[in-house]
């Protein structure tokens, strides 16, 4: 089977966007930015490893008509490595709550933080009425996520989850495949990926990871 193109968090990010404007969740919203979310303006919460090295550089190159509006990190020099890499001018925090009340214009907030972090950050930004994409995994807790996704229902808003394979067009030709009955019964399954680090197209950051994150895989 051939994919042409491999899944990037472009296109999830993409698609979200695209998907929100003909959800129409808010018919009462009156601004122009929720009829178009490739003008949104956005927040990212956590400004290491993950949000340098994907999504601030997805969110910069990928969608010009977008605008981070704000970066918030507790660690300085974090907070200082996002806006370099971002690159345009916005915002800097250390207390998301304070990102929250001081700028009521955000559509929309990443939530990059530790994991044990994605609920009470999630919550914060659902009840500020911003839509959310959290990194995997959505909490920590069970609890913590019914929560989310009541509060997003409550509030009309969009949750996103950052589970990007399951966006993987590979993975949904499988699935096709599979359903169609191409190898009749499923009696094993061996999975192994392979792949180059970083997305195509998307820089690395410069800086070296731990080891630890080197180690596993699936
Ligand atoms: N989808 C994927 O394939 C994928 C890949 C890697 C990581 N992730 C997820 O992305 C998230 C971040 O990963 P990482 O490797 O960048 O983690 P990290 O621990 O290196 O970075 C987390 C950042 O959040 C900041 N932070 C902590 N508390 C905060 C607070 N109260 N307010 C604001 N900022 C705060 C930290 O200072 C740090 O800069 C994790 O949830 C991880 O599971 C997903």
């Amino acid at each position: 089977m051939k994919t042409d193109q491999p899944f990037t968090r472009r296109q999830f990010l993409g698609g979200a966007l695209a998907g929100a404007s003909g959800l129409a969740l808010d018919q009462a919203h009156p601004t122009p930015a929720f009829a178009n979310p490739r003008q949104w303006k956005f927040a990212v919460v956590g400004t290491s490893y993950r949000a340098r090295g994907s999504h601030l550089q997805l969110l910069r190159d990928y969608f010009p008509e977008v605008e981070v509006v704000a970066l918030c990190d507790i660690t300085p020099e974090n907070l200082q490595e996002g806006l370099k890499v971002y690159g345009k001018p916005a915002a800097a925090y250390s207390d998301y709550h304070k990102m929250l009340a001081e700028h009521p214009e955000l559509d929309a907030v990443v939530v990059v933080t530790p994991n044990f972090l994605h609920a009470p950050v999630t919550i914060a930004a659902l009840e500020a009425g911003k839509h959310v994409l959290t990194e995997k995994p959505i909490a920590t807790h069970v609890a913590d996520a019914t929560k989310m996704i009541e509060t997003a229902k409550e509030h009309q808003r969009i949750l996103a989850v950052g589970f990007e394979m399951r966006y993987y067009p590979l993975f949904h030709g499988m699935s096709d495949l599979l359903g169609q009955g191409a190898i009749g019964d499923l009696e094993l399954v061996f999975a192994a990926l392979f792949a180059a680090t970083g997305t195509p197209g998307v820089g690395n950051i410069p800086t070296p990871r731990p080891a630890r994150r080197q180690i596993g895989g699936f």
